[in-house]
């Protein structure tokens, strides 16, 4: 147990893996598996709320993940457009704000359209933002926020890059969770997970329950976050929330 518990996470950043497994075991086709991330998804929303975290962030379709069978790909587009009709009001009327991150331009008019109607239904919502990346990649993340810059021929620092990067409405997050059993970021956050502390959780995303939010924050409270300091220099809390405005 570190001697300077951590203050509870802000900003909780999750890669939902395991959903092709679930179903996989239970002979389910793979969308099977997603749909019931989905589940999974407004239920840790529902937790997270509860435990007062104030910003979620999912990894929910990669750069590369246009790579997998088509009929996955095409389902996967359709089960967003579908669970945003159902859940947006549902996760608005709790106060939840939602944002999505990643390249659009790949994007069919339909899912365009359906981003654009979840952010802007929620965009008055205060309590809990929620970023979903998709078509995200931490690589494009970063390449972009560096073109940005470029086009507007403005110097490239960390402050610069980091005030151009996709998430720089939100302070960099404090727990950083994978469930599935991978050890691997897979290129998610790669910039602003410079100091999160890392929970690697063997559960299946379908199975990430209440109990396995409240363990993963419970190893982060015991771990003293020390930014480079020393462990006397720490003393006192810090985190990434204090490091970036909101
Ligand atoms: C990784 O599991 C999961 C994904 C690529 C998709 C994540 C999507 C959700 C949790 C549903 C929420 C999405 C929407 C549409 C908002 P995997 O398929 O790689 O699982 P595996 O490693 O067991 O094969």
């Amino acid at each position: 147990m570190a001697a300077h518990p951590s203050p509870a996470p802000h900003h909780v950043a999750i890669v939902m893996d395991g959903n092709g497994r679930w179903a996989t075991k239970r002979l389910l086709p793979r969308i099977a598996g997603h749909k019931q991330g989905v589940d999974s998804l407004t239920r840790c929303v529902r937790a997270c709320l509860q435990r007062g975290i104030g910003v979620l962030t999912v990894f929910a379709f990669s750069s590369e993940n246009w790579n997998r069978p088509p009929e996955e790909v095409s389902g996967l587009m359709e089960l967003l457009v579908v669970a945003l009709a159902k859940e947006v009001p549902r996760l608005s009327a709790q106060g939840i704000r939602i944002h999505f991150i990643g390249d659009r331009q790949r994007f069919s008019d339909k899912v365009r359209t359906a981003l654009v109607v979840a952010e802007q239904g929620t965009s008055a919502n205060q309590r809990l933002i929620l970023n979903v990346c998709f078509n995200y990649g931490g690589r494009w993340d970063i390449a972009q926020a560096a073109q940005k810059l470029a086009s507007r021929g403005e110097p490239i620092t960390e402050l610069s890059l980091d005030r151009a990067m996709a998430l720089a409405h939100v302070p960099d997050p404090d727990l950083l969770i994978r469930t599935g059993g991978e050890l691997r970021i897979s290129n998610f956050l790669l910039w602003q997970a410079a100091y999160s502390e890392l929970h690697f959780s063997a559960k299946l995303w379908p199975e990430f329950d209440e109990a396995a939010l409240d363990e993963a924050i419970s190893v982060f409270h015991a771990r003293e976050r020390r930014f480079g300091q020393t462990s006397a220099q720490v003393g006192g809390h810090s985190s990434s929330h204090d490091k970036k405005a909101v």
